[in-house]
């Protein structure tokens, strides 16, 4: 039994039953902790572990499966538990957590951009982003970028190309504070299928 699978069988148990029906108060605290079957602690403790048990037959494990435990690199018991509290929080199905802002901006582009897309940029944007947009992608993966007024909803609109597939910007912004507004830039959508 992997860990993920003692996490599965215990959280509908020792979680409380139904966290949607919590207000968002209670589930900031209790989604995603289940009690540990260990010690009885009723807060999910601080796992240190690095690589968790495997099947007796590794080719039974299915690698890329995001919620099996094996080791950190993939996932943690303490990020699973962190994501099924957001996505409870966000009344999403699932969320990922990751150990940097960076490496979650990359897993996002190039989990959902390939060559020949292009993406609106909100012209105030993390130095990181910046460069990745300016210069990497659209020079080694020919990942075409335009960076507009992310407040301006006609420029933002006018950016949008046939093959635009992300509006990104990062809201509230830093260094600025400006601020995309999410809801509008998503109802635009019927001029494309993009993720913002
Ligand atoms: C707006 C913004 N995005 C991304 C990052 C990168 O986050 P990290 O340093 O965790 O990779 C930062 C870091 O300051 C940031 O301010």
């Amino acid at each position: 039994m992997s860990a993920s699978s003692a996490y599965r069988r215990t959280t509908h148990i020792e979680c409380k039953e139904a966290p949607q029906s919590l207000s968002f108060d209670s589930q900031a605290v209790h989604a995603g902790n289940l009690v540990d079957a260990t010690t009885g602690a009723i807060r999910t403790p601080i796992v240190m572990a690095n690589s968790y048990r495997l099947p007796d037959d590794p080719s039974a494990l299915d690698w890329s499966d995001s919620q099996t435990l094996f080791y950190t690199r993939n996932l943690g018991f303490n990020q699973l538990c962190l994501e099924r509290k957001l996505a409870a929080l966000e009344n999403g199905e699932e969320a990922v957590v990751f150990g940097t802002g960076v490496a979650a901006l990359h897993a996002v582009f190039f989990t959902f951009l390939k060559s020949g897309d292009h993406v609106v940029v909100s012209d105030v944007t993390y130095e990181a982003v910046w460069r990745l947009f300016s210069e990497l992608l659209p020079q080694r993966y020919g990942i075409e970028a335009t960076f507009v007024d992310i407040s301006d909803l006609a420029a933002v609109r006018a950016a949008i190309r046939p093959n635009t597939k992300l509006i990104h910007a990062e809201t509230i912004a830093n260094p600025t504070t400006k601020v995309a507004d999410v809801e509008a830039h998503l109802s635009q959508r019927s001029s494309g299928h993009f993720l913002v």
